[in-house]
């Protein structure tokens, strides 16, 4: 085989294993539940990653709450932050397959909002507009929260 030759099938190749690739993340791996939510099946020990991840949301919501009761940015700050992107779980490659891509943008962009709130904390921004901003996040938790939910595999 001459190397033009060899060149064509490495790119076939090439192409081939990104399409299929493409499939395996875009495919659509949730069935309708019976009460009309979208349930995304993850074995027992992935959805345990995905709830701990939850708990630390709420984790981070609740400190929220309690910092801007008291007026305490630093407290706001810190609780935001232990929500934000360094605090997502989402490494594990054949978890994210099996997470839905819309899925996946609407809870990196709560972890992202974790960090904006942290950041309008720590500039020391208006305990009403921290808490606007953080209002505007829990919107996603109770958007996602209605649209997904979890089942395991055994
Ligand atoms: C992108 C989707 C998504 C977002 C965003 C999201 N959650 Fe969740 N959360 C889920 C799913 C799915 C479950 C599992 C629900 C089920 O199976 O019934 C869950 C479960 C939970 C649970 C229950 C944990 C347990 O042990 O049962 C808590 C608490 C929670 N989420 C808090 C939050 C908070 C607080 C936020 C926002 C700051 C949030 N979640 C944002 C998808 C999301």
């Amino acid at each position: 085989m001459k190397t033009n030759q060899l060149a064509q099938v490495a790119l076939l190749l090439w192409v081939v294993t990104v399409a299929v690739l493409v499939w395996y993340l875009m495919r659509n791996r949730t069935a309708e539940d019976t009460d009309g939510r979208a349930a995304i099946t993850l074995h027992p020990a992935e959805r345990q990653v995905v709830l701990s991840e939850m708990h630390g949301l709420l984790v981070a919501a609740q400190g929220i709450m309690s910092g801007a009761s008291r007026g305490d940015k630093m407290h706001i700050m810190a609780a935001a932050h232990a929500g934000g992107m360094a605090s997502m779980s989402q490494a594990d490659p054949a978890l994210m397959a099996k997470l839905p891509l819309e899925y996946k943008a609407l809870n990196m962009n709560v972890h992202h909002e974790m960090d904006e709130i942290a950041k309008a904390a720590g500039d020391g921004r208006p305990t009403a507009e921290l808490l606007q901003m953080a209002s505007d996040t829990m919107a996603k938790c109770v958007a996602c929260h209605a649209e997904w939910r979890l089942r395991t595999s055994k």
